[in-house]
């Protein structure tokens, strides 16, 4: 029998990170962050000070790059990458941005494969991303697409950075944000889009308890 995964695609500031997290938990089920990944990489090759925009250069970063996924005491996660711990910085919008340059060329893509395929361990999966449903994880059971009005997500994130500690400016986050998903839908390579079979959720509006129970809706009760 194969593991089963669920997908949860979509753009930034969806709720995503929030919503698999909750679901992965109450299904005692994996959780893959794929965007800490990119993000993750991002950072490692600017700590490096390598051109961004050297698809080779960054290939072989991400091959080197060490990125572990852990829980502090509290059960917060810390991302730590070549040994540091990462967490706030790779919440910052400029990592987001280096992650969304650095995830348009197709070699750092293949790079990241089987470390993403990896998390695929029983009992489940819950996979988080933009090509989760389409690259990565064709064959999952369970695909969902979250969306939500760009103004929404805009100030989601806005929230959720503030709520960190991280001042920001909600006019230029919007403006950061548009720029970063019409990248990630615009690119050549694994763009952002639903897959074929994913179940379209628009999350606009809806608070995020409704949002939690609508994505477990469409696992079978069995599980
Ligand atoms: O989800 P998050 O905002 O952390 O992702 C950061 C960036 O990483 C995205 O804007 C996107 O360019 C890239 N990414 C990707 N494929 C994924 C996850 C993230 O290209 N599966």
């Amino acid at each position: 029998t194969t593991i089963p995964v669920l997908t949860i695609d979509g753009p930034s500031g969806s709720g995503k990170g929030t919503i698999s997290r909750a679901v992965a938990d109450r299904l005692g089920w994996h959780y893959l962050d794929s965007g800490a990944i990119y993000r993750a990489v991002g950072l490692a090759a600017a700590w490096e000070s390598i051109d961004l925009s050297d698809p080779d250069a960054v290939a072989a970063c991400a091959a080197r790059t060490e990125i572990r996924f852990e829980s502090d005491d509290a059960g917060e996660p810390r991302v730590i990458v070549n040994g540091k711990d990462a967490t706030h910085q790779l919440r910052m919008e400029t990592a987001g941005a280096a992650a969304s340059a650095i995830a348009a060329h197709p070699p750092v893509r293949t790079a990241l494969l089987d470390l993403q395929k990896r998390f695929r361990r029983a009992p489940g999966l819950v996979a988080d991303g933009r090509d989760m449903g389409t690259v990565i994880f064709p064959d999952a059971g369970y695909k969902v697409f979250l969306t939500a009005s760009a103004e929404e997500r805009a100030k989601r994130r806005y929230k959720q950075l503030k709520d960190k500690g991280v001042s920001v400016n909600l006019d230029s986050l919007l403006h950061e944000i548009a720029a970063r998903d019409e990248r990630d839908a615009g690119r050549a390579v694994a763009p952002l889009k639903p897959a074929l079979d994913a179940v379209l959720l628009d999350s606009t509006g809806m608070p995020i308890t409704e949002v939690i129970e609508r994505v477990l809706a469409v696992l079978p009760d069995s599980l």
